[in-house]
Formats: structure tokens, sequence, C-alpha cells
């Protein structure tokens, strides 16, 4: 920081190297100017009227003086007035030349706006998950009707009108239907099931298909049950096609699913639309079939049903080339969104349908 010295020498050549080591000073001040309120500290530096350097050279120089130099210290003291002012007037006018650039800056640190990301819903993750476990066996997918009439969801499904395995699906009824016949009443459907007869209707044998989508039952809400939940339906219909290649389908995919140690059991079971019919259980896969609190102890945990296709099935296809005589199949329906929770270790149901982004986020 540049200071005031006293002078001794008062000899033009000594005045003119004061005068120069106070410009060189000055001008390096000047330079380093870089916004409004600095230009406001130099001009107060070296102008302001009672202690600016300007005043003190004023008093060291011009006033202490000995009155043979005070003429020419006098001139030197003038001309240094004015260069001082052009000099401080100059970095004045370079800060404003700046000024459009400074308030068009861009400030690349700020953060841009975020889009969020979306995540797939865990329990469509489970569903194409499941999906394509099956599609590298080589089954297609197909899709039906959420919204089905009594013929599909139960009759042709082998479910007479008034048969109590109906009871088995507390189902959710369109109101407002008594006057149209019973197989054309509308529901909403309780299984992906009737999706097998609708893709009997239009594809002839041989077929293999998986049928993922949303189902309803009137199931009061609880930590396993939710009025709407997912399923992922399978049949396969060929000449041949015995329980074993049933067992050997589920128990691929299982272990495609959960991990090749996973083991699978089949119990017998009844569907008014298969005949052998069976539950299946895959080994816990949190105890790995010791017992635990998620299998209750009992190291299995039921997943799905399935069984072969029920010949009077095959009777309402029968003119698509479905003669029970002649083909044979196996279905097979499982619940995504019980999947889901085994496989990403969910406590209950309800978070999945909650759309609680901090729960969901979590299997971005
Ligand atoms: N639709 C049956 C259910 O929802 C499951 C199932 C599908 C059983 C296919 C056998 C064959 O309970």
């Amino acid at each position: 920081m540049y200071t005031v010295p006293k002078l001794d020498d008062y000899s033009p050549a000594a005045l003119d190297a004061a005068v120069r080591e106070l410009l060189v000073a000055l001008d390096s001040e000047s330079k380093a100017v870089s916004n409004e309120s600095d230009w406001k500290n130099l001009r107060d530096r070296w102008m302001a009227r009672k202690s600016g350097i300007l005043t003190q050279i004023n008093d060291l120089w011009l006033k202490a003086a000995p009155a043979p130099a005070k003429r020419e210290v006098g001139q030197r003291v003038n001309q240094l007035k004015s260069r001082v002012e052009q000099i401080i007037d100059a970095a004045q006018g370079r800060l404003k030349a700046a000024r459009p650039l400074e308030s068009q800056r861009l400030d690349i640190t700020l953060p841009g706006i975020r889009r969020p990301i979306g995540a797939e819903h865990p329990v469509i993750k489970a569903l194409n998950e499941i999906v394509s476990v099956f599609k590298a066996m080589g089954y297609s997918v197909s899709e039906g009707p959420e919204i089905e009439t009594d013929y599909y969801n139960f009759e042709a499904l082998n479910f007479p009108p008034n048969h109590p395995a109906r009871d088995t699906q507390d189902t959710l009824f369109i109101a407002g239907q008594q006057s149209k016949p019973l197989r054309d009443r509308l529901l909403l459907r309780t299984h992906t099931s009737p999706v097998q007869i609708r893709t009997m209707e239009k594809l002839a044998p041989p077929i293999r298909v998986v049928i993922p989508g949303k189902v309803h039952r009137n199931d009061a809400p609880d930590a396993s049950h939710s009025p709407m939940f997912h399923q992922v339906e399978g049949l396969a219909v060929d000449t041949n096609i015995t329980f074993c290649d049933l067992k050997g389908t589920l128990d691929h995919a299982m272990k495609a699913l959960f991990g090749s140690s996973v083991r699978t059991r089949f119990q017998p079971s009844f569907f008014p639309f298969t005949e052998p019919s069976a539950e299946v259980a895959i080994s816990c896969i949190f105890c790995g079939g010791k017992g635990c609190r998620t299998c209750k102890q009992g190291g299995w945990i039921e997943l799905l049903g399935c069984g072969m296709v029920d010949p009077n099935v095959f009777e309402f296809v029968r003119n698509n080339g479905y003669d029970p005589a002649k083909v044979s199949g196996f279905a097979f329906g499982m619940g995504a969104d019980r999947i889901a929770l085994l496989k990403y270790g969910v406590d209950d149901i309800q978070l999945f349908f909650q759309g609680d982004v901090r729960f969901l986020a979590q299997f971005a």
C-alpha cells in the first residue's frame, strides 16, 4: 500500500522520482478495481478532502517545502491532482463499460431445473420380471379387460351359476344389471383366468401365453390384502402336455425369480377350471426352509395356484381346435404383489398403493 513519503530533497529529479513512484502505485491500485465499492474506496483513499493522499501530499510536500522550492513543488502537485483525477475517472469508466457484461453474467454453478426421474413401480417391475422369465421359455404375452362379464370370469371357467366356488372370490359387481342375462352381467374381474378363454377363442392350439394384469376382490385392505391387486396368468395347451411339464415349468420359473436354491412344493387343491389342481409353495427365501417369522415357522411360502386345464373348460372353445380328447394343457396364476413383497422385502402391501414418493423412489 502506498503511503506518502516526506521529502527532504526538493530537486526536480527527486520530485520526478517521487511523482513516478506515486503514479505507479495508483496505476496498480486502479487496475485492481473490479466493482463499484472498490472504486469508491479508491476514490476516497486518494481524493478524500480530509485525509486523502492528495491532501497529504499538499501537506507533506507543498506546505512543508522550503520557500525556494515552493513554485516547483506547486506545479507538480497541481499536475498530479489532475492526473490522479483522470486515472480514477478512467477506472470508473472501465467499470461502467463492463457493467452490461456483468449483468448478463451466467452463473454456471447454479443448479439447473431438475426433472425428477420416474421409476418403475415395484409391482410393475415384478410383473415385468415374471413375464420375462416366461418369455425366455417361449411364451407370448396377452392382456384382457379389467371389466369382465360373468361368462368369462366364471361360467366358461366351469363355475356354474350359484356354484359355491364363486364364493371363494368375493366379487365386485357393477350395479343395475338385473335385467341382463347372468352371463352378460359386468363385474371387476377377480382373476386373470378369464383371459385363458379369450386367448383360446382367438388362437388355436398349440399356445403358450402369459397374461399380466390387474384384478379386484371385495377384500378389506390390510398388510397382505388389497381390493386391487395383480396377477400373472399362464396357459400352455398342446398335445401331450402333462403335469410333469407344469411342475418343471413352475419349478424353473420360481428358481429364476427367487434364486436357484429355492425348492417348490405342490399340494392338492381345488379350482373349478383345473383338474387336478395344486397350490404351489416355495421354500422360504428368508430362512431357507428352517422356519422363521415370514413363513410362520412352516418353511414354505404359498405363492400360486395351478393345475391341468379342466376338459369342461375346453368344451367352451372346442370349435377352435380345443377337443379335450386331443389336446391337454396346464394353467397357473400367481399374485405379482405377493411376489414383489417377497422379492423386495416389503412387509405391507398397502405401501405399494399409497403413492408415497419416499417409498417408491427406493425402487428407482
Ligand atoms: N385364478 C386362480 C386364482 O385367482 C389361480 C389359478 C390360475 C389357479 C390358473 C389355477 C390355474 O385364485
